[in-house]
């Protein structure tokens, strides 16, 4: 059964001043493996990318998937509230930032005037906050930047699982940032579903895109 699938890819930007923004090293390359994949298996995708993601894709998968950009952690929670309800399955491989500044200067920055300080404040936890409403019909995949051993990351990444609302949450170290090879495993409530293993990115993402079929197969409550 095909599904309509929510990949969100990429960082994102907090601007400072009118040029100058808080970011991270996502590539964007984990989300456009899943949507790909998704895409090659019949599903229809939409892509929310970040600043700076390179969406190229064979033509098959560009014919199955729709695209909207996002440039801050406010714009992805919009998309996210207007495209939700609709999809059966939500891949959250998005780089969200997790501050921004609390006031954003409305001219550039001068060097001349000297150092100067700049307040961050955190920002809202859009995956929280967007699958608190999920059904039960839905799926939520969740990914995780964790450091320390692997029982570490196990345990802090399945108090995100929780904390977050998903099904599954994807672990890796923030090695993977902007890699092609990633040294993850999956996790569910009930324990590993994705063993630990080092794999291209394209391997998890059929992996991800299988373990939402399975999902998708269950009957719901
Ligand atoms: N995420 C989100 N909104 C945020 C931060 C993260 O929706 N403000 C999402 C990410 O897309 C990812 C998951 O939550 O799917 C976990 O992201 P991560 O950065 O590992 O967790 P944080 O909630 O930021 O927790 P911490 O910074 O404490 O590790």
């Amino acid at each position: 059964m095909d599904m309509r699938i929510i990949v969100t890819a990429g960082p994102t930007r907090e601007y400072i001043d009118t040029v100058r923004f808080i970011s991270n090293a996502s590539s964007g390359r984990m989300g456009l493996a899943v949507a790909d994949a998704a895409a090659r298996a019949g599903h229809d995708v939409t892509i929310l990318a970040g600043p700076g993601v390179a969406l190229s894709a064979g033509a098959e998968a560009a014919k199955r998937r729709t695209t909207a950009g996002f440039v801050n952690v406010a714009d992805l929670k919009g998309l996210l509230e207007t495209h939700f309800d609709a999809c059966d399955a939500l891949v959250m491989a998005a780089a969200v930032g997790d501050f921004r500044a609390a006031e954003v200067f409305a001219t550039k920055l001068r060097r001349s005037e000297g150092p100067t300080t700049i307040k961050l404040t955190p920002t809202q936890d859009v995956l929280a906050r967007v699958a608190a409403r999920k059904r039960p019909d839905q799926t939520v995949v969740a990914f995780a930047v964790e450091g320390g051993d692997r029982s570490e990351m196990e345990t802090a990444a399945l108090a995100k699982l929780s904390a977050k609302n998903a099904d599954y949450i994807v672990v890796n170290p923030p090695a993977a940032m902007g890699a092609a090879q990633s040294s993850a495993c999956i996790l569910a409530a009930e324990g590993v579903v994705l063993p630990w293993a080092d794999r291209p990115k394209e391997t998890l993402a059929r992996e991800i895109v299988s373990i939402l079929e399975a999902a998708h197969a269950r009957p719901r409550v």
